[in-house]
């Protein structure tokens, strides 16, 4: 049975480095909006460098140790991505590579993950999540299942910070409802 108040700590990543991303604005909104259970942290991804698999060695570079720390010490991760190219953003695409290491070792190891995708096209970024998804499989990541998040039109419904679809934010907080009850589930099996 799942406890109706322990909290969880989510990470909340996002796959773009714009001033003004949707994909970040998504991030915080949720972050405010979550139920009082569910903790989320944002970070973006400026600080990490080019994966270079010479300089993936101890000591590690301090920006991509700090990026795998938060993965690790935190109960799970939500990954709100853009799609580029039909395809993850190669900022996006490079953390994950250096948090994947060591191989089958990673801070991902395990670890519930959620995705939500957006675009201003209305495919909402889904061929973005489908190659993310297939990423996180080979890093062993825990994917949490359940209706996709694909937020088609993102800039038709970001004004000043507010999302203007309540019923769209309601699935999206329905979703991190399931991560929460993934974590705990676990929590128990791992206890
Ligand atoms: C280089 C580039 C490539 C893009 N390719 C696609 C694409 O293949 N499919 C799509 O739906 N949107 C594409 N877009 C639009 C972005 O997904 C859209 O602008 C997104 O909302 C930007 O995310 P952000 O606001 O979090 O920065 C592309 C945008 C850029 C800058």
């Amino acid at each position: 049975m799942v406890s109706t108040e322990e909290t969880v700590r989510v990470v909340g990543i996002s796959g773009s480095l714009r001033k003004a991303s949707f994909s970040t604005s998504l991030l915080k909104i949720l972050a405010k909006r979550a139920a009082p259970s569910i903790d989320i942290r944002v970070v973006t991804l400026e600080d990490i460098p080019l994966y270079n698999e010479d300089l993936d060695q101890n000591p590690e570079i301090p920006s991509v140790a700090a990026f795998k720390k938060v993965i690790a010490e935190n109960d799970g991760v939500l990954i709100a991505t853009p799609e580029y190219n039909h395809g993850v953003p190669g900022v996006l695409k490079n953390a994950l590579d250096w948090a994947s290491r060591p191989v089958f070792e990673s801070c991902f190891k395990n670890k519930p993950v959620s995705i939500i995708s957006s675009s201003k096209a209305f495919t909402g970024g889904v061929r973005a999540q489908y190659q993310l998804r297939e990423a996180l499989i080979s890093m062993h990541a825990h994917l949490v299942m359940g209706p996709e998040v694909v937020v088609g039109g993102v800039h038709a419904m970001l004004a000043e910070d507010v999302y203007q679809d309540e019923n769209g934010l309601a699935f999206m907080l329905r979703s991190l409802d399931r991560l929460r009850e993934e974590i705990l589930s676990r929590r128990l099996v791992y206890a």
